[in-house]
Formats: structure tokens, C-alpha cells, sequence
């Protein structure tokens, strides 16, 4: 059976991989990263200001750069951003990464729009979106990420989630010791 070194959550933007990753992390006594977090901390700059000042383009080069990093670490649970896994060498990179258990956190349009319309600010792709421009562009994107999202080895739909279908996965690949 392989053991589960890292977790890695992925997912739109609001899906709720920091959440859910903190607690996961919790539970199992692991450490916990955010990606975003760990770009600002480097950058001493925020998400937006780094997409304002440097562009997207940097930014998912910062990601890239970190992201080969991280899944060589054990005992860690990782929160992506939402466009992290979303080309095909980073995709590739996760899922073909050996004790790396990937899972994408799936939620509708319709519920990413009622989270998302009110924390637009720190989200620059977001920003100044009318309530119809965003729900288009949550569509498209998830639309478009959909098949990247999707190749992790589980998905699932957390409305109704809670940790115990969590833990039954970890379990699952035993990852206690
Ligand atoms: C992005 C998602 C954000 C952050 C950046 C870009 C995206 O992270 O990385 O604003 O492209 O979906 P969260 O998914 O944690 O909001």
C-alpha cells in the first residue's frame, strides 16, 4: 500500500481548500501550507499586489517554483491556489508525484458565486466584477479548469462534507503510524 507523505487540495477559488486543509492538518497532526500564504510571505507582498505590480505571469511562475518544493515535503497538508494545478505540466507534476494524495475539492458555480460575490478584494481575478461578470467568469474558468481539477486521484463534493470523509481517505491510504 503507499503511504500518503503530503496532501494536496485544489479547487476553485472559495471551494474552501484553506479551510478544510487547516483542519485535515489538524486532525492528523501534520503541518499545514497555503501556497498563497507562502508567496507572500516570500514577496512580502500581497496576491493582488503581486498581480498589480508583477503580473499574473510572475505569479504563476512563484508557483510553479514552489510547487516542486512542497511535494517533496512529508508530513504536510497544502492548500493550492485555485489556478495552481491548471496546466498541464503542474498537473502532471502532482499526480505523477509518489505519496502525494491529491483532491479536488468540487463545488457548483452557483455555490462558488454565493461565496465568492463578497470577498472579491483579495481575489484579483475578481476584482471589480459585476454580480453578471463574475458568474460568467466563474462558468468559463471552472469550465476551463474543470479537466485539470479532475485529474486528481479524488473529487469531491464538500457541501455536506466533514472531516470523517476526510480521515476514511487517509485511512484508507495509511497514513498512520
Ligand atoms: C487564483 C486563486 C487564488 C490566488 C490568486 C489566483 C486563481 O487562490 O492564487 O488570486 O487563479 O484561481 P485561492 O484559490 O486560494 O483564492
Amino acid at each position: 500500500m503507499t503511504v500518503v507523505r503530503n496532501i494536496v487540495l485544489m479547487g476553485f477559488m472559495g471551494a474552501g481548500k484553506t479551510y478544510w486543509g487547516q483542519k485535515i492538518a489538524s486532525y492528523l497532526n501534520w503541518g499545514f501550507c497555503d501556497l498563497d500564504d507562502l508567496i507572500e510571505q516570500q514577496q512580502r507582498m500581497s496576491v493582488p499586489l503581486i498581480f498589480e505590480k508583477f503580473g499574473e505571469t510572475f505569479f504563476r511562475e512563484l508557483e510553479q517554483k514552489n510547487l516542486g518544493n512542497l511535494l517533496n515535503k512529508s508530513k504536510l497538508v497544502v492548500a493550492l491556489g485555485g489556478g495552481t494545478p491548471c496546466n498541464q505540466h503542474s498537473i502532471k507534476r502532482i499526480i505523477s508525484s509518489a505519496g502525494t494524495c491529491s483532491i479536488y475539492l468540487k463545488l457548483s458555480p452557483e455555490i462558488l458565486y454565493e461565496r465568492l460575490h463578497k470577498e472579491t478584494a483579495q481575489r484579483p481575478l475578481l476584482a471589480n466584477k459585476t454580480a453578471v461578470q463574475l458568474q460568467y467568469l466563474i462558468n468559463e474558468r471552472l469550465n476551463e479548469r474543470a479537466k485539470f481539477y479532475e485529474q486528481a486521484q479524488y473529487s469531491l463534493t464538500i457541501e455536506h462534507q466533514n472531516l470523517k470523509n476526510f480521515a476514511a481517505i487517509i485511512k484508507e491510504h495509511n497514513t498512520d503510524e
